[in-house]
């Protein structure tokens, strides 16, 4: 059974395990690298946690963590996801959907009319999750990658009240 739970300054140990899992699980979907963990990327995800305003899910398969999702605010009206992930041994269960849908239901409540994105090129698999979800590329490019040449592609979504 999947529940979700939001992340309070609190988890750090749950926060911490969960990075370290996503970028050693999914390595190629993500601009941070884990080789940049001990360099910087450790102190930023803990600051990232800390954000003001910030969102942060996790998703627990019978008390395990499989996934997270993260809400951050962004300019006026528009609100960030970031950081999604599941577990390659627990994909296709709608997981991702299910993260999905918490930090939209988050950006309502905060005031947000749109949803917005970064994925890295090449990254189809969650190109085809988010345009399921209704997010559509913008054209925008996003951060100049590592390798100082490619970008990320920009989607975006328009919230909508129920
Ligand atoms: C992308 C990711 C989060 C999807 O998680 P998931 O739990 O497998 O997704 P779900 O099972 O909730 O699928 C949601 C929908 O997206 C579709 N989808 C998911 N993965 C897909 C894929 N590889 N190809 C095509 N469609 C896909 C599903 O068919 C499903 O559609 P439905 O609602 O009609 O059934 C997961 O594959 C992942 O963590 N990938 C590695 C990390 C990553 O790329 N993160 C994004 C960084 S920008």
């Amino acid at each position: 059974m999947v529940t979700l739970r939001v992340l309070t300054t609190d988890d750090r140990p749950l926060w911490r395990a969960l990075r370290l899992a996503a970028l050693t699980d999914a390595p190629n979907a993500f601009k941070a690298r884990l080789v940049d963990w001990d360099r910087g990327e450790e102190e930023r995800w803990h600051a990232r946690l800390e954000f003001p305003g910030a969102y942060h899910v996790a998703a627990l398969l019978d008390g395990h963590a499989v996934g997270m999702a993260s809400g951050l605010p962004c300019a006026a009206d528009i609100r960030e996801l970031r950081s999604v992930w599941v577990s390659s041994e627990v994909r296709g269960r709608g997981i991702g959907n299910q993260l999905i849908t918490a930090i939209e239901t988050w950006a309502l409540g905060s005031g947000g009319a749109a949803l917005k994105l970064a994925v890295l090129p090449g990254n189809e698999p969650a190109n085809a999750f988010y345009r399921r979800n209704g997010f559509m590329a913008t054209g925008e490019r996003g951060d100049v990658l590592p390798d100082g040449t490619t970008r990320e592609q920009i989607m975006m979504k328009a919230l909508r009240r129920t």
